[in-house]
C-alpha cells in the first residue's frame, strides 16, 4: 500500500483525509511542520501531502527541508483558493503539484497516483536491472501487494501453487517470479501448455515414452522427468482431458512417473505449479475437472485479480513498459494517462502491453499523447 504523510494542522482535516483515503493508502498524520519533518525521516512515506499554512515553521519553508532531505519523497501542496502566489513559490521550492481546497477525492488520488508514478519512473531510471524476481511484477494496488506478498511466502514450499487469473493478468509471470525466489532456482523451469497440444500427446509430453511404445516412438523423457530438481509449471491445466487428469494426479501423489510404453516407474523430484484462467471449482461441479486432483494442485491458491480492478496500476505498468521497450526516454502526457486510467482493459496486462507498443510506434516526439493511445 502507497504512504501518504498529510500534514495539516487542521484536525477535522485529518478525519476526513481517513475517510478519504484509508481504503487504498497508508494515511500518516502530522498536526505541525516540525512533527511533519520528523515523520518524513522516520516513516518515509511514499507521498507527502501538505498544507501551505501551519503554525511554526510555515509550508514553503517545510517543503524546502524534505526537498533537501536524504529520502524527499513527492510533495503535493493543499493551497486555499486565490493564494496564486503561494503556489508558485510551493513549486518552485521543490512541490511536485498542488491542489486546491476544496477537492473532490477523484482529483486528490488522480494527484497522488501521479506524484508517486513520477517519482517511481525517476527510481526506475535510477536504478536499472533490479535483482529480486518480485520486483518484475509492477503494481502498487492492494491487489497486486497481497499477490506479490503469496508469492514470497509461497516460493520457499513444495507445495503445489495454482495460479488463477483471466488471460493477460499475468499467470505465467507469477509462475517464473515463484520459480526464481526458490531454493530451485538455479534447478530447470519447464512449461507445458495443455491447452496447446493434441489430446493424444498430452502424457507422452508429461511422462514420456519408451521406445517401441508407438510404431516409431523413441525412449524420451516428459516433462515431469525434464524439470526434475526445478520447478513444472503446467499451464491452462483446466484443458487437460480426463484420462491424463488420473496418471496426472497419481505421479503427484506417488512422486513418480512411468514413460508411455514401459513398466517401471522412475522417482521425481518436482516443485508443481500450475495456471488457469477457467473456474475449476465450477468444473468440478459440472464433472469436467476430478475434485481429487483439484485438492491436489490447489493446496497453495494465487488468484490474480483483474486490471481494472486496479486502475491504479495501469500507470506504473505503462511507464515501466516505455522504459523497457524504448531506448529514448519517453514521458506519458496527462491525457494519455487519463485515457489509459478509464479504459476496462477486456485483455488485461497484455493488452496495455500492446497498447503501449503501439503507441511507442505513433508518437511522433518524445511525448505520448491521448492520440496515440488506440485500443
Ligand atoms: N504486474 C505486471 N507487471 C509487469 N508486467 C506484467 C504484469 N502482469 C503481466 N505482465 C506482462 O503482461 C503480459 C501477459 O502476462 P502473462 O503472459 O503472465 O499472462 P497470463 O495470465 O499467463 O495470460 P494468458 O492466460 O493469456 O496466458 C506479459 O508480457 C507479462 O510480462
Ligand atoms: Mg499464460
Amino acid at each position: 500500500m502507497i504512504s501518504v504523510l498529510y500534514i495539516d494542522d487542521d484536525v477535522p482535516a485529518h478525519k476526513t483525509m481517513k475517510m478519504l483515503l484509508a481504503d487504498e493508502y497508508r494515511i500518516l498524520s502530522a498536526y505541525t511542520g516540525e512533527q511533519g519533518l520528523e515523520v518524513t525521516a522516520t516513516e518515509r512515506p511514499d507521498v507527502v501531502l501538505l498544507d501551505l499554512n501551519l503554525p511554526g515553521i510555515n509550508g514553503i519553508e517545510v517543503m524546502k527541508r524534505i526537498a533537501a532531505g536524504p529520502i524527499a519523497p513527492p510533495v503535493i501542496m493543499i493551497s486555499a483558493q486565490g493564494d496564486a502566489a503561494s503556489v508558485v513559490e510551493a513549486m518552485q521550492s521543490g512541490a511536485v503539484d498542488y491542489i486546491v481546497k476544496p477537492y473532490d477525492v477523484r482529483k486528490l488520488t488522480g494527484t497522488i497516483i501521479q506524484a508517486h508514478a513520477n517519482a517511481f519512473q525517476f527510481r526506475l531510471g535510477a536504478s536499472p536491472g533490479s535483482s529480486s524476481a518480485l520486483d518484475a511484477i509492477i503494481g502498487e494496488s492492494a491487489g497486486i501487494r497481497r499477490v506479490k506478498d503469496l508469492v514470497a511466502k509461497c516460493a520457499a514450499s513444495h507445495a503445489p501453487v495454482l495460479i488463477s487469473g483471466k488471460s493477460g493478468t499475468g499467470k505465467e509471470l507469477v509462475a517464473t517470479a515463484l520459480h526464481r525466489l526458490s531454493p530451485r532456482a538455479e534447478g530447470p523451469f519447464v512449461v507445458l501448455n495443455c491447452g496447446a497440444i493434441p489430446l493424444t500427446l498430452i502424457e507422452t509430453e508429461l511422462f514420456g515414452s519408451e521406445r517401441g511404445a508407438f510404431t516409431d516412438a523413441r525412449s524420451r523423457p516428459g516433462n515431469f522427468e525434464r524439470a526434475d530438481g526445478g520447478t513444472l509449471f503446467l499451464d491452462e491445466i483446466g484443458e487437460m482431458p480426463p484420462g491424463a487428469q488420473v496418471k496426472l494426479l497419481r505421479a503427484l501423489e506417488e512422486k513418480r512417473v512411468t514413460r508411455v510404453g514401459a513398466t517401471e516407474s522412475v522417482p521425481v523430484n518436482v516443485r508443481f505449479v500450475a495456471a488457469t484462467n477457467r473456474d475449476l471449482r465450477a468444473m468440478v461441479a459440472e464433472g469436467s475437472f476430478r475434485e481429487d486432483l483439484y485438492y491436489r494442485v490447489g493446496v497453495l491458491p494465487i488468484a490474480l485479480p483483474d486490471l481494472k480492478d486496479r486502475p491504479e496500476d495501469v500507470v506504473y505498468i505503462a511507464l515501466h513498459l516505455i522504459d523497457t521497450h524504448s531506448s529514448k526516454k519517453k514521458r506519458l502526457a496527462d491525457d494519455a494517462r487519463e485515457k489509459l486510467f478509464a479504459h476496462s482493459w477486456p485483455g488485461n496486462v497484455r493488452e496495455l502491453r500492446n497498447v503501449i507498443e503501439r503507441a511507442l510506434i505513433y508518437a511522433e516526439d518524445d511525448t505520448i499523447r491521448a492520440k496515440d493511445i488506440v485500443f
